[in-house]
């Protein structure tokens, strides 16, 4: 029997069905399954990912049907309850992906100007000066690592943002989302699991980046916080 385990901002749907996975995205939504499809097909030959079983698509929505990854998501009730080794398996997973997917190897993006639609100059942008470029998972938000029953790392879901990027754009997201998910206090452990050390400048950039990449370049209020926050 099909069991609904999630559903997502937007009005998408994921199903379990025994060992396999069924995303449903309506059309009108802007996310584009077949995205995910190609950028999950490019991964698996190199980190813990679903593996791609069939993707379909009609008027009405798109479809993506994957393997099952062996372990259960870091913001289900079992790891809800366990934050510390929640946010290590999300930081040492993090650092699995990005060691383990090679740059000179992948064929999609995830720099900044793109993620702003090319709104806005690149000079005008501010990047701060890469640190490390790495393939990022692009949607580094707590549910989407998968953790084993020792609390080891077991791999990711939710690839459709897959691209090569400064690091500190993941890391920015996956350190915030923390909060969100099992309250303050778990981020030193997460950037500790990673192997890094906070680097505030870059994390400003990002989370700031994350929280508005939708409307910079069209909004006067977001342009006045670029401002603010002294990125341009
Ligand atoms: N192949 C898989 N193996 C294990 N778990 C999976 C798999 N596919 C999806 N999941 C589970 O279903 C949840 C939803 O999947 P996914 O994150 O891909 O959907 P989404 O709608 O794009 O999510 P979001 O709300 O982050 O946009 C994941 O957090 C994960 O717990
Ligand atoms: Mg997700």
């Amino acid at each position: 029997m099909p069991r609904l385990v999630w559903t997502n901002e937007r009005g998408g749907t994921t199903f379990r069905i025994g060992d396999r996975f069924l995303k449903w995205n309506p059309r009108n939504t802007g996310i584009d399954l077949d995205a995910e499809r190609l950028r999950l097909e490019w991964a698996v030959q190199y980190h813990s990912v679903p593996r791609v079983l069939g993707a379909g698509a009609d008027e009405e929505a798109q479809w993506l049907i994957t393997s099952a990854l062996r372990g259960s998501g870091a913001v289900t009730e079992a790891w809800i309850g366990r934050p510390l080794e929640a946010a290590r398996a999300i930081g040492r997973g993090l650092r699995l992906l990005h060691d383990a997917l090679p740059v000179a190897e992948c064929p999609f993006q995830w720099a900044v100007q793109a993620r702003v639609g090319h709104r806005v100059a690149t000079e005008e942008l501010r990047v701060p000066p890469v640190d490390k470029l790495v393939v990022c998972h692009g949607d580094p938000c707590s549910p989407n690592t998968i953790i084993a029953d020792d609390g080891s790392p077991a791999g990711h879901v939710d690839m459709g943002s897959l691209g090569v990027a400064d690091r500190w754009a993941d890391l920015a997201v996956a350190s915030m989302n923390l909060d969100y998910n099992y309250g303050a206090g778990w981020e030193d452990a997460f950037f500790d699991a990673y192997g890094i050390r906070k680097d505030e400048y870059r994390v400003g950039y990002y989370r700031f980046l994350w929280d508005n990449e939708d409307s910079i370049g069209v909004s006067s209020v977001v342009t006045r916080e670029l401002g603010l926050l002294g990125l341009r």
